[in-house]
């Protein structure tokens, strides 16, 4: 049973029957894939009727590999028929029926609607009409039918106009074909999952097993196999296949060729007999010799349009008892052999042993024609012995020997014979030496190219000069333009950098200033380099330095939130907390107490000679001849320093009472020994503990020596005048070290603010 109908109305019982058949043979064939390679089809003979009621539903599902190719072919009455496949990546019907030829394609030509290797299911509605009622989905899509002819017809697969053999998946015969056009005649390669008709309920599976004929075809379905290709690379190529079939009566070959040289041996399957193909002057040959000896049956191909036209060409060879055949693509018979030799006992097997493809490994005691190479690309060969359908040929894996072959199509790499002379324009293509791309063919031959001239009319705009290139020109513009032919603006004229840096110009169709990118010299910045860069030499250091028109001021790690304003760099004297003393301001501190130091030794020498002086002064008035000086001593010294003030320590009485006592006897009090010991060990207690209390009342120190001693022998021991320049007396920097700084800072520069 192939077909499972519903029709009818049985009783219950023969209907439950029925309608288990239905679901066995449907879901059966859900799983039987049926596999038609190329050159094979399935066939159903004459009023099987398989299609039955396809025009109000037909269902299938198919992957194919081939460009194009016949998918479901009904055969009607007359030249009414029904044929269905793929072509330009879409779906296309093609139809007669009473005279009238319909074709219509399923989407738009801009869609890839079908692609190969590609599972697809196809529902299609209402073709009764074979206008724009049918409704058509592929994998759940929708697409709408192209009509390219608009005529009426009733397309109905079981009327009697329509009951002609059905073929599936390719066919047996291009001439048992009555296609209208050269769409579908090819072979699609194409995995059948299930075709279905009918309707609703009613809905009938096709067994793809139950063919009366078929060739090509198995169970197993294969995904598209990636293509062979060899090229041959020069005048002595070849490579020989593996045959492991004995020769019987028949050979199937079918192969792809490109090329553009005239001559070359195609192909060759022979011992002593032998069938061969080859391009003489850019026509095919087909040649057979069934006997090995005898004349050889020739013939050419009869096609106008040559054959080594650089485009692909496919042939397929059959050769049936001592009888050959060369078709095209589309099946169209090419050239047709039959060797009779010199007598009439004529071979019917080819007692062939090796195939060679594009060469012989000896091509010595061949014809002459046959002697050299075909040059040029080869693809997707099959061979068969027998009845099977060609099967497919891997050239790299399935070869026993080759000769200057490579494994892929490159049309550069077929003139090693004969070398292109590049340097003289001259290029490979396919098999020959051309003139390359912009060179002209002053003579075929020999081959002379001649560069054209791509200056010539000028396509230079605004003045620049063109230079001649190969298949190219080159403009060069003025400073104002840029572009192919100069007749784009050029950024970096109208938007110049300035102060020195480089302009790059970049890619605009109009002008633009962004279309330009300055890099700007050194202490420059802005997008035009107009403005002087203060952080160009990095003065803020570890800092982020901020550039403005006027200057710059940094942001300092220790400051990231910019309290102290202004800042110039970020060195450590701008520090603030905590203290930090530079080795550099800790040998100034130093210093400076050292200075400190001598002073009080040096007042203290001074003061003790002074004191022996007075005392001795007192002891011998008015002898002494520095009475006068001790007497204004004795006042200055009453004046001086309201350090004494401080009478808890040191008693004045003793110096003012020796005032009264000149008075009125004319006479200084002594001052004692212990006294003058007193005075002196208070004097330096109070310096050691100024040395370190920080507290100190300044007002003590300061008055207590710097008015002291004027007009004395000593003169000043104020170490705070001692000095000769003013700046080695300015310690106004001290203050910035903090305030613990700032009071020994104020001692010193005291004295010099009275100075000032
Ligand atoms: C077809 O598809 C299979 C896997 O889906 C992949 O391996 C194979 O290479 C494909 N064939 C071609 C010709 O793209
Ligand atoms: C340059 O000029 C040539 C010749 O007029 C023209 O064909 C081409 O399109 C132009 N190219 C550009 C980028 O304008
Ligand atoms: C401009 O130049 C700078 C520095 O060389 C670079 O970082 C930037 O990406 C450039 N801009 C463009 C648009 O090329
Ligand atoms: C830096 O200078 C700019 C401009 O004079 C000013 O706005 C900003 O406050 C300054 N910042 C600091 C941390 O001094």
């Amino acid at each position: 049973m192939f077909l499972t109908s519903m029709k009818g109305r049985p009783s219950f019982v023969l209907r439950s029957l029925l309608i288990t058949v239905f679901f066995l043979g449907y879901f059966g064939d859900v799983s039987c894939d049926r596999f038609v390679d190329k050159g094979g089809y399935l066939l159903w003979n004459v009023g099987r009727n398989v299609l039955d009621r396809a025009e109000d539903r037909l269902e299938f599902s198919f992957r194919y590999c081939n460009d194009k190719g016949l998918l479901i072919y009904q055969q009607g009455e007359g030249q009414n028929y029904f044929a269905l496949g793929v072509t330009e990546g879409r779906l296309y019907i093609e139809a007669s029926i009473e005279d009238r030829v319909v074709e219509v394609f399923i989407g738009e030509s801009t869609q890839d609607v079908v692609l190969k290797n590609h599972t697809h299911e196809v529902i299609m509605t209402g073709l009764r009409g074979l206008d724009s009622d049918m409704r058509i989905t592929i994998n759940g899509t929708e697409y709408p039918p192209q009509i390219l002819t608009v005529v009426s017809v009733e397309l109905s697969f079981s009327s009697p106009a329509m009951s002609g053999q059905t073929l599936v998946g390719g066919y047996k015969n291009i001439i048992d074909l009555r296609l209208n056009t050269q769409r579908l005649k090819a072979y699609p390669i194409v995995c059948m999952f299930y075709i279905r008709t009918g309707e609703g309920e009613d809905l009938s599976a096709l067994s793809l097993t139950s063919t009366d004929e078929s060739l090509g075809a198995s169970d197993t379905c294969h995904t598209c196999p990636q293509p062979s290709t060899v090229s041959m690379t020069t005048l002595t190529s070849y490579i020989e296949m593996q045959i492991d079939k004995t020769p019987t009566t028949n050979t199937v070959i079918n192969f792809k060729f490109r090329t553009k040289a005239p001559n070359g041996l195609l192909l060759y399957f022979g011992g002593p007999a032998y069938l061969a193909v080859y391009l003489r002057s850019g026509a095919l040959v087909l040649r057979l010799n069934t006997k090995g000896s005898g004349v050889d049956a020739v013939r050419q191909s009869t096609r106008v349009a040559p054959f080594n036209d650089g485009e692909w060409q496919e042939i397929t060879i059959r050769r049936d008892n001592n009888v050959a055949t060369m078709y095209s693509l589309a099946g169209d018979v090419l050239a047709r052999v039959e060797f009779v030799g010199e007598s009439s006992d004529t071979a019917h097997v080819l007692n062939a042993e090796k195939l060679f493809v594009g060469g012989v490994a000896d091509p010595r005691g061949l014809p002459s024609d046959m002697r050299t190479s075909f040059r040029g690309c080869l693809d997707d060969l099959r061979f068969s012995v027998g009845e099977d359908a060609p099967l497919p040929y891997e050239f790299q894996r399935q070869n026993v020997a080759f000769r200057d072959v490579e494994f892929s199509c490159m049309p550069n790499q077929t003139c090693e014979s004969y070398p292109c002379r590049l340097d003289r324009g001259e290029a490979c293509d396919v098999g020959v030496c051309e003139c390359a791309e912009g060179y002209r063919t002053v003579d075929p031959v020999p081959l002379t190219c001649e560069n054209i001239d791509d200056c010539g009319p000028d396509p230079c705009q605004n003045g620049a000069i063109c230079t001649d290139l190969i298949a190219d020109y080159n403009c060069a513009c003025t400073e104002q333009y840029k572009g192919k032919n100069c007749t784009v603006d050029r950024n970096c004229y109208y938007f110049p950098c300035y102060n020195g840096g480089s302009c790059l110009e970049l890619d605009t169709p109009t002008r633009n200033e962004s279309g330009r990118n300055c890099t700007c010299a050194h202490g420059f910045t802005a997008d035009d380099c107009s403005v002087v860069d203060y952080c160009a030499d990095n003065p803020c250091g570890v800092g982020v330095c901020n550039n403005y028109l006027s200057g710059y001021n940094c942001t300092c790690p220790d400051d990231p939130d910019e309290i102290v304003k202004d800042r110039q760099n970020c060195g450590p004297l701008a520090v603030r907390s905590p203290i930090q003393i530079s080795p550099a301001a800790l040998v100034i501190v130093l210093f400076g107490v050292a200075i400190l130091m001598v002073v009080v030794i040096v007042f203290l020498a001074f003061r003790r000679s002074y004191l022996k002086r007075k005392r001795d002064a007192l002891l011998d008035y008015p002898k002494s001849p520095v009475y006068e000086e001790s007497r204004e001593n004795v006042v200055e010294y009453g004046e001086e320093g309201y350090g004494e003030e401080d009478q808890d320590t040191f008693d004045v009485n003793v110096i003012q009472s020796a005032g009264d006592t000149l008075k009125h006897r004319k006479k200084f009090p002594v001052l004692s020994p212990e006294d003058a010991a007193q005075v002196e060990d208070f004097i330096s207690s109070r310096l050691s503990d100024a040395d370190v209390d920080t507290n100190a009342g300044a007002r003590d120190q300061k008055m207590s020596f710097a008015d002291e001693g004027r007009g004395t022998p000593a003169a000043s021991l104020s170490s705070l005048n001692s000095s000769s320049t003013e700046e080695e007396q300015s310690y106004v920097y001290l203050q910035r070290w903090g305030p613990r700084f700032s009071r020994l800072s104020d001692m010193f520069n005291d004295g010099q603010s009275d100075s000032d």
